[in-house]
């Protein structure tokens, strides 16, 4: 039996991959000189480069390439029905780009990620007192949770498509069957 050849797809433009390890990368500085008082400008700083990347990523979000754009993952409630429902049978659904279930993770990142940014700036300002202090706090740490979500998300569907998705997203390229049934 001869073994199918795989095609070389282009997934991940150059901007999405610098965007995302520099976004994981100022996201953990953030949270982990969060607490202490001596690294509280690397905190601010870090912080700050967060809310950058994410504007980059809003605008990239219309204007990049096919995969990068939100029109092109946009979770609506049927594709992610129909693709959680695949995942109990024998085929379940392939993307090339963000699955529905993952982009739902994403979403929420850039969304949690601008609060957090923008609540630290009213702390770090002092404006509206304990109240922002305690906000920024709860944000912050409910945006590690999805992190940690979003990351046993990347090794569930590496496993379970055979494929290595933080491998992709360091290359930009993935290998797939030419006749393959992909649903993105
Ligand atoms: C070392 C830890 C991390 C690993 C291994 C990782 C891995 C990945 C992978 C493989 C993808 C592509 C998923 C797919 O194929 O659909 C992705 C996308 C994404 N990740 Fe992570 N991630 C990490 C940390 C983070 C952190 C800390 C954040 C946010 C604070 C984050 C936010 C995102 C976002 C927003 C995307 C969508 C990329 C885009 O379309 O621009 N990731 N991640
Ligand atoms: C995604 C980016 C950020 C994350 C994940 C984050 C996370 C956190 C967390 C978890 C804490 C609570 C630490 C504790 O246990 O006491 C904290 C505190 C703080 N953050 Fe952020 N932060 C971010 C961005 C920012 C930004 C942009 C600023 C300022 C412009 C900022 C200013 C502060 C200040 C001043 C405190 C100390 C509040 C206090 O006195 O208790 N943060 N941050």
């Amino acid at each position: 039996m001869t073994t199918p050849s795989l095609n070389r797809i282009r997934v991940w433009d150059l901007p999405t991959r610098l965007f995302h390890w520099s976004l994981a990368a100022s996201f953990f500085i953030a949270f982990f000189t969060a607490e202490s008082e001596r690294w509280r400008d690397v905190h601010v700083i870090s912080g700050y480069t967060v809310g950058g990347l994410l504007a980059f990523r809003l605008l990239w979000g219309f204007v990049g390439n096919r995969h990068a754009r939100f029109a092109e993952f946009w979770p609506t409630p049927e594709k992610l029905l129909r693709y959680l429902k695949s995942l109990f049978g024998r085929h379940p659904e392939h993307y090339l780009g963000h699955n529905p279930a993952g982009a739902v993770a994403i979403l929420l990142l850039l969304g949690l990620g601008l609060l957090t940014v923008a609540s630290g700036w009213l702390t770090y300002e002092e404006i509206g007192g304990e109240l922002f202090e305690e906000v920024h706090e709860t944000l912050g740490d409910g945006m590690m949770a999805l992190v940690v979500i979003h990351i046993a998300g990347v090794i569930a569907s590496s496993r379970l498509h055979g494929e290595n998705l933080v491998r992709a997203m360091i290359s930009g390229w993935k290998r797939c069957p030419p006749d393959e049934n992909s649903a993105g």
